[in-house]
């Protein structure tokens, strides 16, 4: 069997990290292919080096654009990258633009896809990350579901079968892996706060960053939050926070730093009191690590986490957003144990499926 996956953005690399060493240990063929969509050092490199990624065998450098642009340029990357390569099935994880290029660029190559990720479902047509999970789960060959009501979602789409497989959360997997090292760590002390404490914020999604409506009572909640904040910048939030002169107010209440590399993001989080997020896998990562999550949004593809107890959905609006941090402040939140096969053999059930697929083929 010869497998590439790719990877582009920074959630992607998190997910391909135990499938890349999975791949290895068994001795497969394997490529790594990242399309550049990101490329600051705290957002691409910083992360291979965490989690003991191996250099890509090729990095197509397509860089920020619009939506078109981007997905287009790794298309024309990937496709002459699969041409040279033939690889037997081409990996794709998460819902990023590089991940719906490298479904379309392989699936009219006949290359067989296997999306990780598979069936996460927002309901919000609006948000371009759930346009791509449609599309890339309607032409995937084979589809890794990270929970039940994912493998439902698929189901309800006509997507059912042996080829759609329930095999975890592979960002769990990565995160058990990595637990001893995020232990062993004291960002949060060093960036002066106590355990338990704070909330750590990571807001970045185009939906309340490029809205100066949302963007505005996101600051004014955290602005009047009773609970200290550390919230690292993603280069559009930093942008958009400038634009709309919003910075420095919010930087003399709230503590903003760079965009944390993986263990140390994982270290704040491990530490903090709660979660404010807009991001997928900080859903998940605080419902591994027993640390109460908000998202700020209408809507999430992770649903399980706030069945479970693990994750509130909470609406933009100032005083929603310090109502519902007070409350987790005063402990009025359900104890939740981790989601069934979330766990570290996730990698593992993703490379046995592989294998048949290729064997069948
Ligand atoms: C992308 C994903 C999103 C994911 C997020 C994780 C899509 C549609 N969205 O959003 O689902 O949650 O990654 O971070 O693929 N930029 C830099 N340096 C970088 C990368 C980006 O400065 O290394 C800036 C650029 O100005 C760029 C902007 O950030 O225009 C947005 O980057 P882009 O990759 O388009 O989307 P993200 O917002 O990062």
């Amino acid at each position: 069997m010869n497998v590439t996956c790719v990877v582009g953005a920074r959630p992607n690399f998190v997910k391909i990290a135990p499938i890349m060493a999975e791949l290895a240990k068994r001795g497969t063929d394997r490529r790594l292919v990242h399309t550049g969509q990101h490329y600051d050092f705290e957002m691409s490199a910083s992360f291979f080096a965490d989690l003991d990624l191996p250099k890509p065998d090729a990095d197509l450098g397509i860089g920020s654009g619009t939506h078109a642009v981007q997905t287009g340029t790794a298309m024309m990357g990937l496709e002459k990258e699969f041409q040279q390569n033939t690889p037997d099935v081409v990996v794709v994880v998460g819902d990023v633009n590089s991940t719906l290029a490298a479904a379309l660029a392989a699936v009219k190559l006949h290359i067989k896809v296997a999306h990780v990720e598979a069936g996460y479902r927002s309901g919000d047509f609006s948000m371009p990350e759930e346009v791509n999970r449609l599309v890339v789960d309607q032409i995937s060959q084979l589809l890794f579901a990270p929970t039940p009501d994912a493998v439902e979602n698929l189901a309800k789409e006509g997507v059912a079968g042996e080829h759609v497989v329930f095999v975890g959360n592979v960002m769990a997997e990565t995160l058990l892996r990595n637990l001893h090292k995020v232990k062993a760590r004291a960002n949060y002390a060093e960036l002066g706060l106590t355990a338990g404490e704070y909330a750590l914020a990571t807001i970045h999604r185009a939906e309340n960053t490029d809205d100066e409506c949302r963007l505005r009572a996101i600051c004014e909640g955290f602005h009047y939050s009773s609970v200290p904040i550390v919230w690292p910048l993603h280069p559009r939030a930093k942008k958009k926070l400038e634009e709309f002169k919003l910075i420095d107010d919010l930087a003399t209440r709230v503590k903003l730093t760079e965009p944390m590399a993986y263990l140390d993001l994982l270290n704040v989080m491990a530490n903090a009191r709660l979660v404010l997020t807009d991001s997928g896998g900080v859903q998940e990562e605080s419902c591994m690590l027993g640390v109460p999550c908000l998202t700020l949004r209408d809507n999430t593809e992770r649903r399980l986490t706030v069945d479970i107890g693990a994750n509130r959905l909470v609406p933009i609006d100032r005083r929603e957003i310090i109502a519902a941090v007070e409350r987790i402040k005063n402990g009025k939140y359900p104890a939740w144990r981790a989601p069934e096969k979330w766990d570290i053999e996730v990698s593992s059930r993703i490379v046995d499926a592989l294998s048949l697929l290729t064997a069948r083929a």
